[in-house]
């Protein structure tokens, strides 16, 4: 499908963006394994996360999937079958990943896969802390790639130091450790997103956390079924952030967005690159932080983002990007090496579809530098099958002169089905060429 971006004269309106994807799948895979049955309202409705529901349905959970909600029928810790046939996480490393940890511990062999994309992203940083801990896993390319294989074992409690920052990594072992003899203690080399941490916490799980070290204490006996609402999702709101940030006569509310500080940087670097945005009514929702964002037309500067900030906003990248391309100065994003595995390069990816818009941007080894030019023309672009790249792209259409053209523009549905109607809502500028 392809899709056209025109510059819309003004951006205004009021928008609540789809539920977080990150609790979308955590809420779905522990209530899973909970006792009781939960209900999870305002879950994300996207491709990825009913790859995380099929998985789950394959082992025996029974899921009603609702417009609005989900039920989640638990199975207790010690419920899950084994599944008939293979398991497809589809383009969802959250589920490879997290689904991996579980598994781990089920005494049942399951092999796991997903679309041409996951299967070449790393796997062996799910392996390898998953071994230590006794666990009988098995990948494609000496144990680097998906499929895998996995026969459940006894685990252990260890003390594992991450190499990469990475929730999916930490949150696997920490599903693990549900079921280990003894303590697991991760070490993150920086804080990344500690959804399963809170919702671990909220179901009765025992956690000791200090700075970037984590302690689970467990064999859990139980886990206490959690309803919850879940919060908008950060990472689809940024589109908004940014598109009102940097149009020149916007003003947009986005209510109900998740303000966890460990997903809130992309409001903090674009609040030091100028951008007005105002919070209003926060609170909290289901143990998570949750508040309006307003964002007006804004003259953005360049600045460095880098080091501990980098897992703050790893998935707002690539619309970073697009913000600095319209701010003046210099913006140098560093130590995101990690973007090199995402669901595109992202690093590649970003670079050569905003250099096609002739933006002024050049990629480093881990990150990239731009000058911005404060404009942008309009090109025929390509998603990569990228949902992240297709969204920043129309971003960036929308200030551009001249119309652009994205195609494989469908990759949203990945994370956000409603992007495009939303921004028809937003500007009325959308047409659908597929
Ligand atoms: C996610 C963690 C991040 C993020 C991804 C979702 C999660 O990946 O990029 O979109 O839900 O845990 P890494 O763990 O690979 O950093």
């Amino acid at each position: 499908m392809e899709q056209t971006i025109k510059q819309p004269d003004n951006i205004k309106g009021q928008i609540s963006p789809p539920g977080d994807k990150s609790i979308s799948h955590r809420a779905l895979m522990l209530n899973a394994i909970a006792d009781g049955t939960a209900e999870v309202k305002n879950y994300l409705p996207s491709a990825d996360v009913s790859s995380t529901i099929k998985c789950l349905e394959a082992m025996g959970v029974k899921i009603e999937v609702y417009d609005d909600k989900l039920i989640v029928h638990g199975t207790g810790l010690d419920g899950l079958k084994e599944p008939n046939d293979i398991l497809d996480a589809g383009n969802s490393g959250t589920s490879m990943r997290l689904l991996s940890g579980l598994l781990a511990a089920q005494p049942f062999l399951t092999t796991i896969t997903g679309d041409d994309s996951l299967r070449s992203r790393p796997m062996d940083r799910v392996i390898k802390p998953l071994r230590l801990m006794g666990a009988s896993i098995w990948g494609k390319s000496s144990n680097g790639l998906a499929p895998l294989m996995i026969k459940g074992a006894d685990l252990h409690g260890i003390k594992y130091e991450m190499p990469v920052a990475s929730a999916q990594v930490k949150s696997a072992i920490l599903l693990a450790s549900l079921y280990a003899q003894g303590t697991t203690t991760i070490i993150e080399p920086i804080k990344s997103r500690d959804h399963t941490e809170r919702m671990l916490r909220a179901m009765g799980v025992a956690l000791n956390i200090s700075g970037n070290e984590i302690s689970c204490l467990p064999p859990a006996k139980s886990l206490k079924s959690l309803n919850i609402t879940v919060p908008g999702d950060v990472s689809a709101a940024a589109y908004w952030l940014v598109a009102g940030a940097i149009h020149p006569s916007a003003r947009i509310e986005i209510t109900n967005v998740g303000v966890n500080p460990t997903r809130s940087g992309i409001i903090d670097v674009l609040t030091e690159m100028g951008a007005k945005i105002e919070i209003k009514n926060e609170h909290k929702e289901g143990g998570e932080p949750v508040a309006d964002l307003i964002v007006k037309s804004s003259q953005l500067k360049g600045i460095n983002i880098e080091g501990d900030m980098i897992p703050r906003l790893i998935d707002e990248i690539p619309v970073i990007a697009v913000a600095a391309s319209m701010a003046k100065g210099k913006t140098t994003i560093r130590d995101a090496g990690e973007l090199r595995v995402k669901e595109s390069d992202r690093i590649t990816t970003t670079t050569a579809e905003l250099q096609k818009m002739g933006a002024r941007i050049e990629e480093l080894l881990d990150g990239m530098v731009i000058n911005g030019t404060g404009k942008l023309r309009g090109a025929e672009c390509d998603s990569h099958a990228d949902h992240r790249l297709a969204m920043a792209l129309a971003v960036a259409g929308l200030v551009a002169e001249g119309d652009t053209m994205i195609y494989n523009a469908e990759a949203v549905n990945i994370s956000y089905p409603d992007f495009w109607s939303d921004l028809d809502n937003l500007t009325g500028q959308n047409e659908d060429n597929s």
